[in-house]
């Protein structure tokens, strides 16, 4: 009998207590930050799927709340949906032709005006803390994705901008194709015991 009142109420306290769990009601069928990690790679092809905005909102939530310089957030997004624009890019972008297939696109964009003492070091340094917790993000969504460089390029930030009308002061970082990945794509195991320097160099 007693087993029977101390079953009842622990089941009392967890009908009421679950509803009021929102963190327990978002972290369900998350993978842990470790698995995430080591589970990212670039994924370079993709079944055309459209990815939702719901998903991409998710996304561009990660990719903001990433560190920076005096917390400026010098940083904005481009999100490209549509799949003529995508097509269009793509064929601008010689490194980035997997955008064909892509169901979605965000260009990281650096603000070197918003960075900490204006200065465009911080502004690419802090976005591309953004870029890494998009990939990041995409991989916890059991999306794909790939970091293709847009930033250093002249002739290809020119071709981001032109395509996205992005004004001049503002630096496109990267343009990373998100989408539902097709074929085998396995991430690499980095790790380098002599890449390290125990206390000093
Ligand atoms: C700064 C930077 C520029 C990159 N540019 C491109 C690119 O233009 N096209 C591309 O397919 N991949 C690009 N990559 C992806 C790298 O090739 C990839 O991250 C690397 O080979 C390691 O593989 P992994 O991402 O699967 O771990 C770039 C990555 C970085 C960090």
């Amino acid at each position: 009998m007693k087993n029977m009142k101390i079953l009842i109420f622990s089941l009392l306290v967890t009908i009421f207590i679950t509803p009021f769990s929102g963190a327990y009601a978002e972290t369900v069928n998350v993978p842990d930050a470790f698995t995430v990690i080591h589970s990212r790679k670039s994924v370079r092809n993709f079944t055309g799927q459209t990815v939702s905005k719901e998903d991409l909102i998710k996304i561009l939530q990660a990719g903001m709340a990433a560190p920076s310089a005096v917390n400026k957030q010098p940083w904005s997004f481009v999100v490209v949906t549509e799949g003529k624009a995508l097509k269009l890019l793509a064929g601008k972008l010689a490194n980035a032709g997997m955008l064909r297939k892509a169901g979605a696109a965000i260009v990281v964009c650096a603000l070197p005006e918003k960075a900490y003492g204006q200065r465009r070091e911080l502004a690419i340094i802090d976005s591309s803390l953004a870029g890494e917790n998009i990939l990041l993000a995409v991989e916890a969504l059991g999306l794909g994705a790939t970091w293709t460089a847009a930033y250093l390029y002249e002739d290809r930030m020119t071709a981001v901008r032109e395509s996205l009308g992005i004004p001049e002061n503002v630096i496109p970082l990267t343009v990373i194709p998100i989408g539902y990945p097709a074929g085998d794509n396995k991430p690499k195991n980095k790790y380098k015991p002599e890449n390290i320097h125990w206390e000093k160099w």
